[in-house]
């Protein structure tokens, strides 16, 4: 094996969920990091098989076994859990995790919003939680960098959510002349997890561009809380969502309608995002991709971004371009993990992306 577990790591996880897709590239970015040991890794339909039988990424660097026990068994070992359970199903657990006092990192959608309420009409179900939902930290470290620093709970952002704040976040500093922002989602099938059902087998799924969910798509609240949140302003996000012909990735094209001009809007795009190590902005005249492409940041924690300007109606075309199960799910989850614990940042999520796949 490549990796030896106990020496020299700082902490223990446990990951809930870890067979399915999110919980694979948990177990994928865990398994080298430097300060973190891979303690559980649980599965009710596989307790006892090999985590590389399910996950075959991870044949040579783990013997490790699905075990299908209760996380609450094994609690006392750990420093942190990481939930990668479908919405309505992290709600079960969480509760009772907070009270025994472990780090709890969840990837659904459970505890994203702080309006409670709006659980009702976006998920279908009542958050009796408020408070906790005002414990959760949403893990986008570009955003909340601060509070992650001061937190046991982080709420990790959903991947059309993350492509579309990171995009849009810049351009709300302009003038805008409609507070409605249309966002157009292209999305990989991983997006829609590993549960089988019958529109992902192959032949209704492979060379469709089908539009899975034009309107009233589940991340619309959260790319509206976060907009406020990082730049004071109410806009009401028009989402319409397309899964298309790629396994991974997650291309946003979004029109923000604000008069400006190329070089203020690199001025905005540079000042918000300044020094950080994630996200590159793509101005390359020449090159094959001069815009954000799913294809260039693949593998990677990268969300790269950039715009067209339409002097004609005066809009912003911004684009952002992530890997749906990295900088959209399990590298946002271990990046704001690094600052929780005081980690290096971008220990564990070094790696450029692939290319060409
Ligand atoms: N896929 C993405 O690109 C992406 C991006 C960002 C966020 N997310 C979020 O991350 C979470 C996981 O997504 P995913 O794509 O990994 O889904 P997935 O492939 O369907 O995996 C979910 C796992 O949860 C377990 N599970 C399902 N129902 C359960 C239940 N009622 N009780 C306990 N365990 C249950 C299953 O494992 P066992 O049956 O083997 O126990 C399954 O492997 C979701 O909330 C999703 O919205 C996904």
């Amino acid at each position: 094996m490549w990796v030896r577990t106990g020496e020299n790591k700082l902490i223990k996880a446990g990951i809930v969920g870890a067979s399915g897709y999110v919980g694979g590239e948990l177990l994928r970015l865990l398994v080298t990091h430097k300060d973190v040991e891979i303690k559980v890794a649980s599965s009710k339909r596989h307790k006892g098989e090999k985590l590389a039988r399910i996950h075959p990424d991870l044949y040579g660097f783990t013997d490790m076994k699905f075990t299908g026990e209760s996380i609450f068994d094994v609690l006392d070992d750990l420093d942190v859990v990481f939930l990668a359970l479908p919405h309505g199903t992290s709600i079960k657990y969480v509760p009772d995790l907070v009270e025994t006092g472990v780090n709890v990192i969840d990837m659904s959608a459970d505890f994203r919003l702080k309006d409670g309420s709006k659980y009702v009409r976006w998920y279908g179900y009542e958050h009796n939680y408020p408070d906790l939902l005002n414990k959760f930290v949403y893990g986008m470290p570009e955003l909340h960098r601060e509070e992650l620093k001061n937190t046991k709970y982080i709420a990790v952002p959903g991947c059309i959510a993350s492509s579309s704040i990171y995009s849009i976040a810049p351009f709300l500093n302009l003038d805008l002349d409609n507070n409605i922002i249309n966002v157009d989602a292209k999305v990989g099938s991983s997006g829609s997890g590993s549960e089988m059902d019958e529109s992902k087998v192959f032949s209704e799924r492979y060379n469709s561009i089908r539009a899975y969910k034009p309107v009233q798509h589940r991340h619309t609240p959260e790319i509206e809380q976060e907009l406020k949140f990082a730049s004071g302003k109410d806009v009401k996000i028009a989402l319409s969502a397309h899964s298309v012909n790629m396994v991974r990735g997650i291309l946003t094209t979004s029109n923000i309608y604000a008069k400006t001009d190329e070089i203020n809007a690199w001025q905005l795009m540079r000042q918000f995002y300044d020094k950080e190590k994630f996200v590159r902005l793509i101005m390359d005249k020449k090159s094959n991709f001069k815009y954000p492409d799913p294809k260039t940041v693949i593998g990677s924690n990268f969300v790269d971004l950039g715009f067209a300007i339409d002097r004609y109606i005066n809009r912003v075309v911004s684009f952002g371009a992530i890997d749906n199960m990295i900088k959209g799910a399990s590298g946002n989850a271990i990046q704001s993990m690094n600052i929780m614990y005081g980690f290096k940042e971008n220990e564990g999520l070094t790696m450029p992306s692939l290319f060409p796949v």
